[in-house]
């Protein structure tokens, strides 16, 4: 292997420890705790367990956090209800519907019930609007906590090649974006490629930064790599496997194993975006109730 494991855990815990002490100067200077509002519908098991380590991560860093379940009979109605009295709840600064939500359920219809300024996944069109022209907003998690991981390998994102394989809302669309910006950590050349592309590999070849968020493992193998490239992988696949004791092993959209042998950096998985994801929640969270990140 040649490559340097990305290590999310640790730059997590680094970063957590930062927005610890934001939340606590925040207490002192204007006796704020920023809280956050976690609405679960349904009995998704992934769902529950991001559910459970949101709360766990929010507790730890000193942040107020609320959950709200409800079942998976509940009504669409009834879910935007849910949000509305969140919008108008001043102890609640941020507010985050777990997805996916279940069949039934308008998605848009239940983002777009969200306020823009408690919107602490950057789901809104408003936010992901601001983000697009480069105003003042909530950064999408999963994508601010990517280019973070970059930046940690010393990379100067500035003038180089980044793919992005897979074009979700969520994760494909807004990393691209960001990577395109115009600015500090940022200003890549980006090309995305996705189920419509008929060669990922062509692109990949000539890629300094990979980025692979297709849902499926073994997207992305080490012959589609450049030497020395940078490989974030966002996949989070359980896989069955009886001598695990939850009956399955996590992996990503990357085969690690070759990909290590010619990436110069890679991102494990569990233990890679992950952990970043949840900690640029906290984050927004904290930004929302008026914070600022510790040094
Ligand atoms: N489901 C998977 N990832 C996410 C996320 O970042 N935010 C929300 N709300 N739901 C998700």
């Amino acid at each position: 292997m040649n490559a340097t494991i990305i290590d999310g855990k640790r730059l997590a815990a680094d970063t957590r420890a930062r927005i610890a002490r934001g939340v606590a100067a925040l207490k002192e200077e204007k006796g704020t705790t920023p809280g956050l509002a976690v609405v679960l519908v349904g009995d998704n098991p992934a769902s529950i367990s991001y559910v459970t380590a949101k709360e766990k991560a929010c507790a730890e860093a000193g942040i107020h956090s609320r959950e709200i379940r409800m079942g998976a009979d509940a009504s669409e109605a009834e879910v935007v209800k849910t949000v509305l009295q969140l919008n108008s709840d001043p102890a609640i600064h941020g507010i985050l519907v777990q997805l996916p939500l279940p069949k039934g359920i308008s998605e848009k219809k239940v983002i777009d019930a969200i306020a823009p300024e408690k919107d602490v996944d950057g789901f809104t069109p408003v936010n992901v609007g601001r983000m697009l022209i480069g105003e003042d907003c909530f950064l999408p998690c999963t994508p601010h906590g990517i280019v973070k991981l970059i930046e940690v390998t010393g990379m100067d994102i500035s003038g180089k090649h980044a793919v992005v394989i897979g074009r979700s809302n969520i994760v494909g669309k807004p990393v691209a974006a960001l990577l395109a910006r115009k600015g500090p950590h940022a200003n890549a050349t980006v090309t995305l490629c996705h189920t419509g592309t008929p060669d990922v590999a062509a692109y990949t070849r000539t890629a300094d930064i990979v980025v692979v968020a297709a849902g499926r493992p073994g997207t992305l193998t080490g012959d589609m790599l450049k030497p020395g490239a940078v490989v974030i992988d966002v996949g989070v696949n359980r896989i069955p496997d009886a001598s695990r004791p939850k009956g399955f092993r996590l992996v990503g959209d990357a085969d690690f194993e070759s990909c290590a042998a010619v990436a110069s950096a890679i991102t494990p998985v569990p233990g890679g975006v992950g952990p970043m994801t949840i900690t640029m929640l906290l984050w927004n969270t904290l930004l929302a109730a008026g914070g600022k990140i510790g040094a």
